[in-house]
């Protein structure tokens, strides 16, 4: 069977999940798009495929399987709630939502459907790299793993559209997740320290460093860089309690020439975790054709939200801000 899936939010990330949707990927095919931009969606729109006025029309259409959602984060909610009330499964690109009510809307509409519709797109978890490192922290061998480093650089972000809060709610979701997801606990409280200011930055509070305090004690450290001008930087060690686990930086083809001996950076994030993206949607259009979604869910969007949320606050406070969670829903348990 082919899923038919239609894409709202067709900017940056939205076109690239439409090529690999309808280039890479088998067992897809893309019957819809919808853009608050409509010369945008149309001008992107695959062959065949129908130009929506809303997202409420692409949701509603019955020649719609399954949703992608590439849209900014305050739609997110809205085009969840739609799609959940269409029975309809759902990729949703991070962050799930932008606030925890947001977020607890979002769980009791997929609760009360009764099975897992959403999938969130944290693809950090599909990289072969981050997956080999999870396993030898799960295997145990080093012990019990103490403190994450995470380390998360960007060339640049756009301007006048990256705010100050940004760094904060809606690029530090990634490390939040990831830091749960390799250590296997919840984040208990949140501090945020600010550097001084690149001044690559203009007003934006960048650098920022967040210390994630996870259930266990184990301390996270995240480097939130937004402006390093020499590429995308992605790196994480976690210190066990006999070794160290790091994640390589990717491999690449090393050059010799009159520059010296060295391997080119990724420019952006599309590049580093090109089949990480693959990957994350083939589990998608697996679960999607059964009507329903695995990989990170609803609750790793809410925990993420809540994590922002605390760091919003810990930077106006200066202190630790705690992280408290509902009760996890049975149909997260997996
Ligand atoms: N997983 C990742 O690594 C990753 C990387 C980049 C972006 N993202 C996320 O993807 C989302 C989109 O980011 P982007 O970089 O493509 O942004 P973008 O600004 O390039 O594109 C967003 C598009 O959504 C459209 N849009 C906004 N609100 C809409 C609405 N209500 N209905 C329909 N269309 C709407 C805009 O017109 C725009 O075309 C964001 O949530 C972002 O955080 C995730």
């Amino acid at each position: 069977m082919t899923l038919r899936v239609g894409v709202i939010g067709t900017g940056m990330i939205g076109q690239d999940h439409i090529r690999r949707l309808t280039k890479v990927l088998s067992g897809v095919t893309v019957t819809g798009v919808s853009d608050i931009d409509a010369t945008r969606a149309a001008s992107v729109a695959p062959a065949g495929a129908q130009v929506f006025a809303t997202a409420q029309d692409l949701i509603g259409s019955d020649s719609v399987d399954g949703v992608v959602i590439c849209s900014w984060g305050p739609s997110h909610e809205d085009q969840l709630l739609a799609c959940i009330a269409a029975g309809k499964p759902v990729f949703c690109e991070k962050p799930l939502v932008t606030s925890q009510a947001a977020a607890l809307k979002v769980m009791a509409a997929e609760v009360a459907f009764g099975r897992r519709l959403v999938q969130v797109g944290f693809m950090r978890r599909f990289d072969a790299d981050y997956r080999r490192l999870k396993a030898v922290i799960d295997a145990g061998t080093l012990g019990a793993p103490l403190m994450y480093k995470s380390v998360h650089r960007n060339a640049s972000v756009p301007e006048g559209l990256y705010t100050s809060e940004m760094p904060l709610n809606d690029t530090l979701v990634h490390d939040a997740d990831i830091s749960r997801w390799l250590l296997g606990e919840e984040v208990a409280g949140v501090e945020v320290r600010v550097p001084r200011r690149s001044s690559r930055g203009g007003d934006l509070r960048d650098p920022v460093v967040v210390l994630l305090t996870m259930r266990s004690g184990a301390i996270v450290d995240v480097e939130i860089s937004v402006n390093v001008a020499y590429g995308y930087d992605i790196r994480g060690e976690v210190s066990c309690e006999t070794g160290i686990a790091a994640l390589p930086n990717r491999p690449a083809t090393v050059i010799t020439d009159q520059f010296g001996i060295r391997q080119a950076i990724p420019e952006d994030w599309r590049e580093r975790f090109i089949e990480a993206y693959d990957q994350e949607f083939r589990e998608w259009i697996a679960a999607a054709g059964q009507g329903t979604a695995t990989g990170p869910s609803t609750w790793d969007g809410y925990a993420a939200t809540l994590v922002a949320d605390a760091a919003l606050r810990a930077v106006e406070t200066g202190g630790s801000e705690p992280v408290s969670m509902c009760e996890k829903p049975s149909i997260y348990f997996s």
